[in-house]
């Protein structure tokens, strides 16, 4: 048994999330989160929403709210969303919490008293028509590394690099477009270089990451500059220290304070259990892992940036030190990070509308019916594009007419005929290559899903359904009702047995469809995949919101990643079908709601 730390990006709260964003993130984590509790292992999953920052105040501005009127409100429509997609959350948390706040200050403090964070004045842009700073992501202008015309001050959408808003070329203001000033301003650095040497040795032993994850981020290394980790902004999590404290204009930068949302997300949890140290297995104990999930824009901060403040608070790193009162924290053991997906060939845009939001999806098509697609035609390894034409052909063909069509007729054979789970009579060469294949599954698959090789294990566990099929068809046991009953129900009792292993292999993707499954064939006295909750916490938000909304869930149920014997005797029920067929016209409807 290892203890698991599932750390999944924390989504940005200036709007609802669409389906590109838990393609990357939600989903794969949680897929791999419930199989890693099926197999026996100890898993934290923590996560929550990322408030601060340029992207939470433009939003804000935009709508005519305040930053903290718009973070409540989003954060409760994304915890909604997780909720409903069935992400397995132990903490799905937001970073305006007190005790976000006072972890991210720790680790600030921690890491200068090592000396791994310093002051110095750079040139901060202001706007010459006003006089006021002027944020990162408010200027635009030419990438000066790609040539991409219209990169942020902060970052370019089209390389990915780290920008600094005063190499931009031809600089302009996003907010009235006029050329910013730069003047000199104080800023905290964290010293990136100090880390080369440790970074670089980690980064080399990282042999089990996706190669084009370890390779991209070893490159990285080629260009380590201190990096700025406070802002010229109002919204954020202040500097604590005093003549910084109380500044209205000087905050700590949201990457800084969102990737310490791991950290701060497994304490609240320990506290919210009631064994305020619990946190320590995952953070502390040298044994344990952490498995990072995101999209591979965020790559730089997982395995870079994270890892040096890491390094530093432990007092590692060329300048050396003392841990701070945390302890020496785990740096990552995964860095598993997904492609982008697309929409009928298009980037995702909420200002252009190519979008689909993840609650106007589930309001009109089920969890497990996204999960599906996402898991089989997600943009694991390479991106991918959302099609509904195949979104609708991948239900209708293969979860419907598949895994469903499976279930269906071998439950309702049976209830029809006999009522309940019959006993085998002797078994052929065939029922026992088909038994013994679902059983291989668990290895294959499992082996894959360990590795967050996500679409080759679907692919697997639907090969299994697959086999079913074919072997009801071979068997045709609805004409042996008066020839060969005793073969008709060897041959349910093979083909029911088969249905559960492929339940039991499909719950990490599936798991609202195979609890289903698993109440049809064995009553629903039994939870099987745990659902997560939303619960609202009576706690005031560092920022003066009077409580604030939480994911969280009981996960432990029993069910396990291995073969159960079915019981023979008990009695079944006529079922109802599992997944819903959609009309093609669905296609058309959506196109139109896109504007195609
Ligand atoms: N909010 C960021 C994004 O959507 C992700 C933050 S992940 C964490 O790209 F590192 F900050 F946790
Ligand atoms: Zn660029």
């Amino acid at each position: 048994m290892t203890n698991l730390l599932t750390a999944v990006a924390w989504p940005y709260a200036n709007g609802p999330r669409h389906i590109g964003h838990v393609a990357g993130f939600g989903v794969p984590a949680d897929v791999f989160s419930r199989y890693q509790r099926m197999a026996g292992n100890r898993v934290l999953m923590v996560s929550g929403t990322d408030e601060h920052g340029t992207p939470i105040q433009v939003q804000a501005d935009a709508e005519g709210v305040t930053p903290r009127e718009l973070a409540d409100r989003n954060a409760l429509v994304i915890a909604k969303d997780l909720q409903n997609l069935g992400l397995s959350y132990d903490l799905f948390t937001r970073t305006t919490t007190r005790n976000h706040y006072a972890v991210a200050q720790e680790i600030f403090l921690g890491l200068l008293a090592n000396g791994y964070v310093f002051p110095k004045t750079q040139l901060g842009a202001i706007s010459p028509s006003n006089g006021r700073t002027l944020p990162d992501r408010y200027i635009e202008g030419t990438c000066p590394i790609c040539g991409y015309p219209s990169a942020r001050g902060d970052q370019c959408d089209n390389c990915g690099n780290q920008l600094d808003p005063v190499d931009l070329i031809e600089p302009r203001s996003k907010i009235n477009g006029e050329t910013p000033t730069f003047v000199e301003t104080e800023h905290f650095f964290l010293d990136l270089p100090a880390f080369a040497q440790v970074l670089g040795d980690w980064l080399q032993a990282q042999g089990h990451w996706r190669p084009n994850v370890q390779k991209f981020s070893l490159n990285l290394l080629d260009d380590l500059k201190p990096r700025a980790i406070t802002r010229d902004l109002e919204w954020g999590i202040p500097v604590p220290l005093d003549g910084w404290r109380d500044r209205p204009d000087k905050k700590i930068y949201v990457w800084f304070d969102a990737v310490i949302g791991y950290l701060s997300a497994s304490i609240e949890w320990a506290k919210r259990i009631g064994d305020p140290d619990a946190w320590r297995a995952f953070w502390v104990d040298p044994d344990a892992r952490a498995y990072y999930f995101m999209g591979k824009d965020n790559i730089v901060f997982h395995s870079e940036i994270w890892p040096a403040m890491l390094f530093g608070y432990s007092g590692v790193g060329a300048k050396g030190g003392e841990p701070g009162s945390l302890g020496v924290l785990n740096r990552p053991y995964d860095v598993v990070s997904s492609e982008f997906l697309t929409m009928e060939g298009k980037k995702f845009s909420s200002s252009r509308g190519v979008v689909i939001y993840v609650g106007d999806m589930l309001s009109r098509y089920d969890a497990d019916a996204l999960r599906y697609y996402l898991a089989v035609a997600g943009p694991e390894n390479q991106d991918t594009d959302f099609t509904w034409a195949e979104f609708v052909r991948r239900n209708n063909d293969e979860l419907v007419a598949g895994w469903g069509n499976l279930v269906n007729r071998t439950v309702s054979m049976t209830a029809k005929n006999l009522g309940s789970i019959p006993a085998p009579g002797a078994l052929t060469d065939a029922d026992h290559a088909l038994l013994a294949s679902a059983k291989a599954a668990f290895g294959s698959v499992g082996e894959l899903l360990a590795k967050s090789r996500q679409k080759a294990a679907i692919g697997e566990a639907m090969a299994v359904v697959g086999s079913a099929n074919k072997y009801l068809s071979d068997m045709e046991p609805w004409k042996l009702k008066n020839s060969d009953p005793e073969r008709m129900a060897s041959v349910l009792h093979v083909a029911l047995q088969v249905v559960d292993d492929a339940k039991t292999l499909l719950t990490p993707f599936l798991p609202s469809s195979s609890s289903t499954v698993h109440a049809m064939l064995r009553g629903d006295d039994q939870r099987w995949a745990g659902m997560p909750e939303l619960v609202e916490v009576d706690e005031p938000t560092a920022v003066g919101s009077p409580s604030y909304s939480v994911l969280t869930g009981d996960y432990d149920t029993g069910a396990r990643w291995e073969s159960t014997p079915i019981d023979v005797g008990r009695p079944l029920a006529a079922p109802t079908p599992v997944f819903v067929k959609l009309d093609p016209g669905v296609v058309d409807e959506e196109l139109a709601r896109l504007g195609e």
